[in-house]
Protein backbone atom coordinates (compact mmCIF):
# COMPACT_ATOMS: atom_id res chain seq x y z
CA UNK A 1 0.00 0.00 0.00
CA UNK A 2 1.49 3.34 -0.87
CA UNK A 3 0.39 6.47 0.59
CA UNK A 4 0.54 10.08 -1.00
CA UNK A 5 -0.38 13.70 0.26
CA UNK A 6 0.56 16.32 -1.38
CA UNK A 7 1.66 17.80 -4.31
CA UNK A 8 5.66 16.37 -4.51
CA UNK A 9 4.69 13.29 -3.77
CA UNK A 10 2.27 13.03 -6.89
CA UNK A 11 5.97 13.10 -9.25
CA UNK A 12 7.69 10.07 -7.07
CA UNK A 13 4.37 7.66 -6.98
CA UNK A 14 3.98 7.98 -10.62
CA UNK A 15 6.73 5.30 -11.69
CA UNK A 16 6.80 2.84 -8.72
CA UNK A 17 2.72 2.46 -10.27
CA UNK A 18 3.52 1.88 -13.41
CA UNK A 19 6.78 -0.62 -12.64
CA UNK A 20 4.57 -2.48 -10.17
CA UNK A 21 2.01 -2.71 -13.38
CA UNK A 22 5.06 -3.63 -15.94
CA UNK A 23 5.74 -6.05 -13.29
CA UNK A 24 2.66 -7.93 -13.12
CA UNK A 25 2.36 -7.94 -16.75
CA UNK A 26 5.76 -10.28 -16.82
CA UNK A 27 4.98 -11.93 -13.63
CA UNK A 28 2.92 -14.90 -12.65
CA UNK A 29 2.98 -14.39 -9.18
CA UNK A 30 1.45 -10.71 -8.82
CA UNK A 31 1.85 -7.82 -6.73
CA UNK A 32 -1.17 -6.31 -5.34
CA UNK A 33 -0.85 -2.97 -4.68
CA UNK A 34 -3.52 -0.14 -3.27
CA UNK A 35 -2.83 3.83 -3.48
CA UNK A 36 -3.91 6.23 -0.44
CA UNK A 37 -4.26 9.30 -0.93
CA UNK A 38 -4.56 11.58 2.23
CA UNK A 39 -6.24 14.47 1.04
CA UNK A 40 -3.97 16.85 2.21
CA UNK A 41 -3.80 18.33 -0.97
CA UNK A 42 -6.69 18.78 -2.29
CA UNK A 43 -7.45 21.41 -4.66
CA UNK A 44 -7.64 20.34 -8.48
CA UNK A 45 -4.91 22.21 -9.19
CA UNK A 46 -2.77 20.65 -7.01
CA UNK A 47 -3.66 17.34 -6.99
CA UNK A 48 -5.74 15.88 -9.82
CA UNK A 49 -4.16 17.98 -12.47
CA UNK A 50 -0.91 15.35 -11.50
CA UNK A 51 -2.74 12.57 -11.72
CA UNK A 52 -4.29 12.84 -14.96
CA UNK A 53 -1.47 14.47 -16.81
CA UNK A 54 1.12 11.72 -14.78
CA UNK A 55 -1.50 8.70 -15.68
CA UNK A 56 -1.55 7.90 -11.94
CA UNK A 57 -4.55 5.86 -11.63
CA UNK A 58 -7.34 7.35 -8.95
CA UNK A 59 -6.36 6.30 -5.34
CA UNK A 60 -7.88 3.51 -4.32
CA UNK A 61 -8.99 5.16 -0.92
CA UNK A 62 -9.24 9.05 -0.03
CA UNK A 63 -8.61 10.06 3.37
CA UNK A 64 -10.33 13.35 2.52
CA UNK A 65 -7.69 15.66 5.53
CA UNK A 66 -7.26 18.48 3.90
CA UNK A 67 -5.88 21.63 5.09
CA UNK A 68 -5.43 22.22 8.96
CA UNK A 69 -2.16 23.01 11.58
CA UNK A 70 0.14 20.03 11.16
CA UNK A 71 -1.32 18.54 14.23
CA UNK A 72 -5.24 18.04 12.88
CA UNK A 73 -3.34 17.02 9.82
CA UNK A 74 -1.06 14.05 11.66
CA UNK A 75 -3.70 13.31 13.61
CA UNK A 76 -6.58 13.15 11.42
CA UNK A 77 -4.44 11.21 8.96
CA UNK A 78 -3.34 9.03 11.83
CA UNK A 79 -6.96 8.40 12.55
CA UNK A 80 -8.26 7.50 9.22
CA UNK A 81 -5.34 5.35 8.18
CA UNK A 82 -5.39 3.38 11.07
CA UNK A 83 -8.93 2.03 9.88
CA UNK A 84 -7.72 1.44 6.25
CA UNK A 85 -4.85 -0.90 7.64
CA UNK A 86 -7.32 -3.25 9.85
CA UNK A 87 -9.14 -3.47 7.24
CA UNK A 88 -6.20 -4.15 4.31
CA UNK A 89 -3.93 -5.65 6.26
CA UNK A 90 -1.15 -4.80 3.50
CA UNK A 91 2.43 -6.17 3.59
CA UNK A 92 4.23 -3.04 3.16
CA UNK A 93 3.46 0.58 3.23
CA UNK A 94 4.95 2.76 1.11
CA UNK A 95 5.80 6.61 1.74
CA UNK A 96 7.46 9.16 0.20
CA UNK A 97 9.57 12.34 0.60
CA UNK A 98 8.69 14.30 4.15
CA UNK A 99 5.12 15.36 4.02
CA UNK A 100 2.63 15.56 6.85
CA UNK A 101 1.33 12.14 5.40
CA UNK A 102 4.49 10.47 5.27
CA UNK A 103 5.05 11.04 9.25
CA UNK A 104 1.69 10.21 9.97
CA UNK A 105 1.14 6.96 8.11
CA UNK A 106 4.45 5.72 9.24
CA UNK A 107 3.86 6.28 12.59
CA UNK A 108 0.22 4.48 12.68
CA UNK A 109 1.64 1.41 10.38
CA UNK A 110 4.93 0.84 12.92
CA UNK A 111 2.20 0.72 15.87
CA UNK A 112 0.17 -2.10 13.81
CA UNK A 113 3.17 -4.31 12.82
CA UNK A 114 3.34 -3.51 9.43
CA UNK A 115 6.74 -2.92 7.42
CA UNK A 116 7.42 0.61 6.27
CA UNK A 117 9.68 1.59 3.35
CA UNK A 118 10.65 4.81 2.67
CA UNK A 119 11.52 6.68 -0.70
CA UNK A 120 13.75 9.58 -0.55
CA UNK A 121 15.16 8.30 2.87
CA UNK A 122 18.04 9.95 4.44
CA UNK A 123 18.16 13.66 3.62
CA UNK A 124 18.42 15.72 6.27
CA UNK A 125 18.67 19.63 6.44
CA UNK A 126 19.57 19.65 10.47
CA UNK A 127 16.94 22.44 10.74
CA UNK A 128 14.20 21.12 13.24
CA UNK A 129 12.37 24.23 12.67
CA UNK A 130 11.67 22.85 8.85
CA UNK A 131 8.15 20.82 9.37
CA UNK A 132 9.35 18.53 6.86
CA UNK A 133 12.82 17.84 8.67
CA UNK A 134 10.80 16.12 11.79
CA UNK A 135 8.94 14.11 9.25
CA UNK A 136 12.14 12.93 8.41
CA UNK A 137 13.80 12.03 10.87
CA UNK A 138 10.87 10.15 12.41
CA UNK A 139 9.86 8.44 9.64
CA UNK A 140 13.20 7.08 8.99
CA UNK A 141 14.03 5.90 12.19
CA UNK A 142 10.84 4.19 12.01
CA UNK A 143 11.20 2.22 8.62
CA UNK A 144 12.01 -1.00 7.96
CA UNK A 145 13.91 -0.18 4.94
CA UNK A 146 15.02 2.78 3.63
CA UNK A 147 16.19 3.87 -0.01
CA UNK A 148 17.97 7.26 -0.43
CA UNK A 149 18.52 9.14 -3.78
CA UNK A 150 22.14 10.02 -3.04
CA UNK A 151 25.25 8.90 -1.48
CA UNK A 152 25.31 11.44 0.75
CA UNK A 153 21.82 10.56 2.65
CA UNK A 154 23.42 7.01 3.45
CA UNK A 155 26.01 8.98 5.73
CA UNK A 156 23.36 10.89 7.30
CA UNK A 157 21.63 7.48 8.24
CA UNK A 158 24.61 5.74 9.23
CA UNK A 159 25.54 8.57 11.25
CA UNK A 160 22.50 8.11 13.07
CA UNK A 161 22.84 4.58 13.99
CA UNK A 162 20.52 2.99 11.27
CA UNK A 163 21.67 -0.56 10.29
CA UNK A 164 23.45 -0.46 7.17
CA UNK A 165 21.34 -3.22 6.45
CA UNK A 166 18.06 -1.35 6.27
CA UNK A 167 19.48 1.31 3.89
CA UNK A 168 20.16 0.57 0.13
CA UNK A 169 21.02 3.49 -2.52
CA UNK A 170 18.89 3.23 -5.50
CA UNK A 171 18.82 7.13 -6.90
CA UNK A 172 16.53 10.11 -7.44
CA UNK A 173 12.79 8.81 -8.34
CA UNK A 174 11.67 12.33 -9.60
CA UNK A 175 14.26 11.93 -12.03
CA UNK A 176 12.14 8.89 -13.63
CA UNK A 177 9.32 11.30 -13.88
CA UNK A 178 11.40 14.07 -15.49
CA UNK A 179 13.01 11.59 -18.11
CA UNK A 180 10.19 10.11 -19.23
CA UNK A 181 7.88 13.42 -19.43
CA UNK A 182 10.68 15.55 -20.80
CA UNK A 183 9.47 15.60 -24.54
CA UNK A 184 5.77 16.05 -23.87
CA UNK A 185 7.03 19.28 -21.84
CA UNK A 186 9.48 20.71 -24.21
CA UNK A 187 7.34 20.31 -27.01
CA UNK A 188 4.53 22.79 -25.09
CA UNK A 189 4.13 27.17 -25.80
CA UNK A 190 5.54 29.02 -23.17
CA UNK A 191 2.37 31.56 -24.24
CA UNK A 192 -0.39 29.54 -23.78
CA UNK A 193 0.89 28.27 -20.59
CA UNK A 194 1.00 31.61 -19.73
CA UNK A 195 -2.86 32.43 -21.23
CA UNK A 196 -4.04 29.30 -20.03
CA UNK A 197 -2.58 29.88 -16.02
CA UNK A 198 -2.74 33.69 -15.86
CA UNK A 199 -3.94 35.06 -12.73
CA UNK A 200 -4.06 38.56 -13.06
CA UNK A 201 -7.73 38.98 -14.63
CA UNK A 202 -8.01 42.00 -13.13
CA UNK A 203 -5.09 43.81 -15.55
CA UNK A 204 -5.38 44.37 -19.39
CA UNK A 205 -2.34 42.92 -19.92
CA UNK A 206 -0.64 42.62 -23.30
CA UNK A 207 1.17 39.81 -22.86
CA UNK A 208 2.53 39.91 -26.19
CA UNK A 209 5.03 42.80 -24.59
CA UNK A 210 7.51 39.88 -23.60
CA UNK A 211 9.35 37.85 -25.40
CA UNK A 212 9.53 34.73 -23.90
CA UNK A 213 11.09 32.92 -26.83
CA UNK A 214 14.08 34.24 -26.34
CA UNK A 215 14.42 31.99 -22.63
CA UNK A 216 14.91 35.59 -21.29
CA UNK A 217 13.02 35.12 -17.88
CA UNK A 218 13.14 34.37 -14.67
CA UNK A 219 11.14 31.63 -12.69
CA UNK A 220 10.18 32.18 -9.27
CA UNK A 221 8.39 29.51 -6.59
CA UNK A 222 8.29 30.42 -3.02
CA UNK A 223 5.72 28.41 -0.14
CA UNK A 224 7.63 27.61 3.00
CA UNK A 225 6.30 29.16 6.08
CA UNK A 226 10.05 31.31 7.07
CA UNK A 227 9.74 32.61 3.63
CA UNK A 228 6.31 33.36 3.28
CA UNK A 229 4.30 33.65 6.88
CA UNK A 230 6.30 36.63 8.29
CA UNK A 231 5.79 40.15 6.91
CA UNK A 232 9.19 41.51 7.39
CA UNK A 233 10.89 38.86 5.26
CA UNK A 234 8.24 38.65 2.69
CA UNK A 235 8.21 41.65 1.68
CA UNK A 236 11.84 42.72 0.90
CA UNK A 237 11.89 40.16 -1.15
CA UNK A 238 8.95 41.14 -3.03
CA UNK A 239 10.68 44.17 -3.35
CA UNK A 240 13.42 42.58 -4.81
CA UNK A 241 11.70 41.32 -7.29
CA UNK A 242 9.40 43.96 -8.47
CA UNK A 243 12.77 46.86 -7.96
CA UNK A 244 15.66 44.92 -9.35
CA UNK A 245 14.75 41.50 -11.00
CA UNK A 246 11.96 42.39 -13.22
CA UNK A 247 13.98 45.19 -14.72
CA UNK A 248 16.35 42.94 -16.13
CA UNK A 249 13.53 40.60 -16.79
CA UNK A 250 10.27 39.37 -16.63
CA UNK A 251 9.27 37.32 -13.76
CA UNK A 252 7.34 34.22 -14.89
CA UNK A 253 5.72 33.03 -10.86
CA UNK A 254 3.50 29.81 -10.37
CA UNK A 255 1.56 30.91 -7.15
CA UNK A 256 1.07 28.22 -4.06
CA UNK A 257 -2.53 28.74 -2.51
CA UNK A 258 -0.54 29.45 0.95
CA UNK A 259 2.03 32.23 -0.49
CA UNK A 260 -1.23 34.09 -1.70
CA UNK A 261 -3.64 33.91 1.25
CA UNK A 262 -0.14 35.54 3.06
CA UNK A 263 0.15 38.19 0.24
CA UNK A 264 -3.02 38.99 0.85
CA UNK A 265 -3.15 39.14 4.29
CA UNK A 266 0.03 41.53 3.88
CA UNK A 267 -2.06 43.78 1.63
CA UNK A 268 1.16 43.04 -0.77
CA UNK A 269 -1.04 41.08 -3.33
CA UNK A 270 -2.48 44.08 -5.32
CA UNK A 271 1.00 45.51 -6.29
CA UNK A 272 2.14 42.19 -7.17
CA UNK A 273 -1.03 41.55 -10.34
CA UNK A 274 -0.79 44.65 -11.03
CA UNK A 275 3.27 44.88 -11.87
CA UNK A 276 3.42 44.40 -15.68
CA UNK A 277 6.68 42.81 -15.53
CA UNK A 278 5.99 39.93 -12.96
CA UNK A 279 3.47 37.24 -14.31
CA UNK A 280 1.71 35.20 -11.46
CA UNK A 281 -0.03 32.19 -12.52
CA UNK A 282 -2.16 29.84 -11.18
CA UNK A 283 -0.16 26.51 -9.21
CA UNK A 284 1.09 24.76 -12.94
CA UNK A 285 0.52 21.11 -14.42
CA UNK A 286 3.91 18.91 -13.90
CA UNK A 287 4.74 19.62 -17.73
CA UNK A 288 3.99 23.60 -17.67
CA UNK A 289 6.37 23.76 -15.45
CA UNK A 290 8.89 21.37 -16.60
CA UNK A 291 8.62 23.68 -19.68
CA UNK A 292 9.33 26.51 -17.62
CA UNK A 293 12.08 25.44 -16.03
CA UNK A 294 13.70 24.06 -19.04
CA UNK A 295 13.65 27.66 -20.66
CA UNK A 296 14.41 29.79 -18.01
CA UNK A 297 17.44 32.06 -17.58
CA UNK A 298 17.59 31.83 -13.83
CA UNK A 299 15.11 30.03 -10.81
CA UNK A 300 14.34 31.53 -7.70
CA UNK A 301 12.74 28.82 -5.15
CA UNK A 302 12.56 27.30 -1.56
CA UNK A 303 11.24 24.17 -2.81
CA UNK A 304 13.23 21.00 -2.56
CA UNK A 305 12.26 18.96 -5.97
CA UNK A 306 12.83 22.05 -7.78
CA UNK A 307 16.45 22.25 -6.91
CA UNK A 308 16.93 18.77 -8.25
CA UNK A 309 14.93 19.02 -11.39
CA UNK A 310 17.36 22.40 -11.81
CA UNK A 311 21.00 20.33 -11.05
CA UNK A 312 19.33 17.82 -14.02
CA UNK A 313 18.42 20.49 -16.77
CA UNK A 314 21.11 22.77 -15.74
CA UNK A 315 18.75 25.86 -14.91
CA UNK A 316 21.05 27.85 -12.81
CA UNK A 317 19.48 28.37 -9.13
CA UNK A 318 19.14 30.50 -6.46
CA UNK A 319 18.04 29.10 -3.24
CA UNK A 320 15.74 31.18 -1.04
CA UNK A 321 16.71 29.05 1.71
CA UNK A 322 19.83 28.94 4.48
CA UNK A 323 20.35 25.38 4.42
CA UNK A 324 18.85 22.13 2.89
CA UNK A 325 18.56 18.60 3.01
CA UNK A 326 19.70 17.81 -0.63
CA UNK A 327 23.29 19.36 -1.27
CA UNK A 328 24.23 17.03 -3.86
CA UNK A 329 22.22 19.93 -5.82
CA UNK A 330 24.35 22.53 -4.81
CA UNK A 331 27.06 24.47 -6.90
CA UNK A 332 30.03 23.03 -4.27
CA UNK A 333 29.06 19.05 -5.06
CA UNK A 334 28.79 19.65 -8.50
CA UNK A 335 25.19 20.77 -8.74
CA UNK A 336 23.01 24.03 -9.84
CA UNK A 337 21.93 25.78 -6.72
CA UNK A 338 23.27 28.07 -4.15
CA UNK A 339 21.76 29.28 -1.06
CA UNK A 340 20.75 32.42 -0.62
CA UNK A 341 18.44 32.73 2.39
CA UNK A 342 16.30 35.74 2.38
CA UNK A 343 18.77 38.01 3.11
CA UNK A 344 18.52 40.82 0.16
CA UNK A 345 22.40 41.47 -0.39
CA UNK A 346 22.68 38.38 -0.54
CA UNK A 347 20.14 37.02 -2.82
CA UNK A 348 21.15 40.46 -4.77
CA UNK A 349 25.34 39.28 -5.04
CA UNK A 350 24.06 35.49 -5.54
CA UNK A 351 21.90 36.51 -8.55
CA UNK A 352 24.45 39.00 -9.95
CA UNK A 353 26.87 36.12 -10.00
CA UNK A 354 24.95 33.81 -11.49
CA UNK A 355 23.83 35.32 -14.47
CA UNK A 356 27.10 35.69 -15.16
CA UNK A 357 28.42 31.67 -14.75
CA UNK A 358 27.92 29.47 -17.80
CA UNK A 359 28.36 25.98 -16.63
CA UNK A 360 26.87 22.79 -16.84
CA UNK A 361 26.18 20.91 -13.31
CA UNK A 362 26.92 17.29 -13.16
CA UNK A 363 24.29 14.72 -13.00
CA UNK A 364 24.09 13.18 -9.92
CA UNK A 365 24.79 9.40 -9.72
CA UNK A 366 21.94 6.84 -10.23
CA UNK A 367 19.55 10.13 -11.33
CA UNK A 368 19.11 7.76 -14.77
CA UNK A 369 15.61 7.63 -14.94
CA UNK A 370 15.88 3.97 -13.87
CA UNK A 371 15.27 4.53 -9.76
CA UNK A 372 11.70 2.96 -9.28
CA UNK A 373 13.19 -0.58 -10.74
CA UNK A 374 15.83 -0.30 -7.94
CA UNK A 375 13.04 0.61 -5.55
CA UNK A 376 10.99 -2.57 -6.56
CA UNK A 377 13.81 -5.18 -6.37
CA UNK A 378 14.90 -3.71 -3.64
CA UNK A 379 11.03 -4.51 -1.79
CA UNK A 380 10.88 -7.28 -3.32
CA UNK A 381 14.27 -8.41 -1.35
CA UNK A 382 14.00 -7.21 1.69
CA UNK A 383 10.26 -9.00 1.83
CA UNK A 384 11.84 -12.44 1.31
C1 LIG B 1 3.31 20.80 1.81
C2 LIG B 1 4.47 20.02 2.40
C3 LIG B 1 5.81 20.53 1.83
C4 LIG B 1 5.78 20.59 0.31
C5 LIG B 1 4.57 21.40 -0.14
C6 LIG B 1 4.48 21.46 -1.65
C7 LIG B 1 4.14 19.28 4.74
C8 LIG B 1 4.56 19.51 6.14
N1 LIG B 1 4.57 20.19 3.84
O1 LIG B 1 3.38 22.14 2.28
O2 LIG B 1 6.84 19.65 2.24
O3 LIG B 1 6.97 21.20 -0.16
O4 LIG B 1 3.39 20.77 0.39
O5 LIG B 1 3.29 21.99 -2.11
O6 LIG B 1 3.45 18.31 4.46
N2 LIG B 1 -3.94 24.79 0.31
C9 LIG B 1 -4.93 24.95 -0.62
N3 LIG B 1 -5.16 23.95 -1.50
C10 LIG B 1 -4.49 22.78 -1.47
C11 LIG B 1 -3.47 22.62 -0.50
C12 LIG B 1 -3.21 23.63 0.36
O7 LIG B 1 -5.58 25.99 -0.69
O8 LIG B 1 -4.76 21.90 -2.30
C13 LIG B 1 -3.63 25.91 1.23
C14 LIG B 1 -4.30 25.81 2.56
O9 LIG B 1 -4.70 27.10 2.92
C15 LIG B 1 -3.21 25.34 3.51
C16 LIG B 1 -1.95 25.93 2.86
O10 LIG B 1 -2.23 25.96 1.45
O11 LIG B 1 -3.40 25.80 4.80
C17 LIG B 1 -0.72 25.09 3.09
O12 LIG B 1 -0.95 23.73 2.76
P1 LIG B 1 -0.33 22.55 3.66
O13 LIG B 1 -0.88 21.26 3.21
O14 LIG B 1 -0.45 22.90 5.09
O15 LIG B 1 1.21 22.54 3.39
P2 LIG B 1 2.11 23.12 2.20
O16 LIG B 1 2.59 24.47 2.58
O17 LIG B 1 1.44 22.95 0.88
Amino acid sequence: MSVVGARPNFMKIAPFIKVISKYNELQEEKIEHMLVHTGQHYDDRMSKAFFTALDIPDADINLGIGSGSHAEQVGNTMIAFEKVLLKEKPDWVIVLGDVNATLACTVTAKKMHIRVCHIEAGLRSFDDQMPEEINRLVTDRLSDLLLTPDELSIENLKNEGVLKSKIEFVGNIMIDTLESNSKKAFNLNIKDIIKDNYIQKQKNNDLNNFNFQTSHFALMTMHRPSNVDQKEILNPIIRFLLDEVSIDMPIIWPIHPRTQNQLQQFSLWNEIILNEKLIVLNPLGYHEMLKLNMAAKIMLTDSGGLQEECTVLGTPCLTLRWNTERPITLRENGGASVLVGNNISRIRKEYKNTLELNRTPDRPKLWDGKTAERVLEAILKANK
